[in-house]
């Protein structure tokens, strides 16, 4: 399992419901990686996609807690143990966020796609610090580039210890 995200030089990842630094660049890298997959994403990023619609040529499993939420084009989970259910044990999963659901399937993930911006934006959503984390090890960085007056770079972290999901230990 995967997890992609983008961050901000204090791990800052959104302000007010949306992200706090949006580049082109970034989106098309995000389209790029999970076309054809699937994504576990949670209510409240959901209602920040366009038209507040799952995204096209993914299979979106999103989290939300509220048992008459529903969406068309979506499977919609109320549980971490519902959204592995879900899984087959070959499909490629990304997890997208938000902050909450970061939190819950980060320790399942065993890779982090980051795009790391080296400013600091205002933010109310945040990532786990990876830097901080030992079980996480930075181990490929692109160039820097700079866009709209930020500059940024792609970054894949691996989990060197991800916690294996077994039904039974719930
Ligand atoms: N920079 C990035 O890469 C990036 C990516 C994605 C999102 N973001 C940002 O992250 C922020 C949103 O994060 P967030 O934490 O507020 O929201 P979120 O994780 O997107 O969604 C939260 C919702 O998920 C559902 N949920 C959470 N935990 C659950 C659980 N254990 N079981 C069942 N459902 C659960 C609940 O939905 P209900 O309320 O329906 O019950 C909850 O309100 C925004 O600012 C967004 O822009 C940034």
């Amino acid at each position: 399992m995967n997890v992609i995200v983008a961050a901000d030089s204090r791990w800052g990842i959104g302000i007010g419901g949306t992200q706090n630094i949006v580049i082109p660049e970034d989106r098309k890298y995000f389209r790029k990686m999970t076309l054809g997959a699937t994504i576990i994403v949670g209510r409240r990023t959901v209602m920040d996609f366009p038209g507040q619609k799952p995204l096209p040529d993914r299979r979106n499993i999103i989290l939300s807690r509220n048992p008459s939420f529903k969406i068309e084009g979506a499977t919609v989970v109320s549980s971490v143990d519902e959204a592995f259910r879900e899984i087959k044990q070959d499909e490629r999963v990304f997890v997208v966020g938000g902050a909450s659901v970061f939190r819950l399937f980060l320790d399942y993930c065993d890779t982090a796609f980051v795009t790391k911006f080296y400013a600091e934006a205002e933010a109310d959503a945040f990532f786990p610090n990876l830097d901080e984390l030992p079980n996480w090890v930075l181990r490929e960085s692109s160039d820097v580039f700079e866009s709209h007056g930020f500059r940024y770079a792609f970054h894949r972290y691996e989990n060197l210890n991800p916690l294996q999901y077994t039904f039974e230990a719930r």
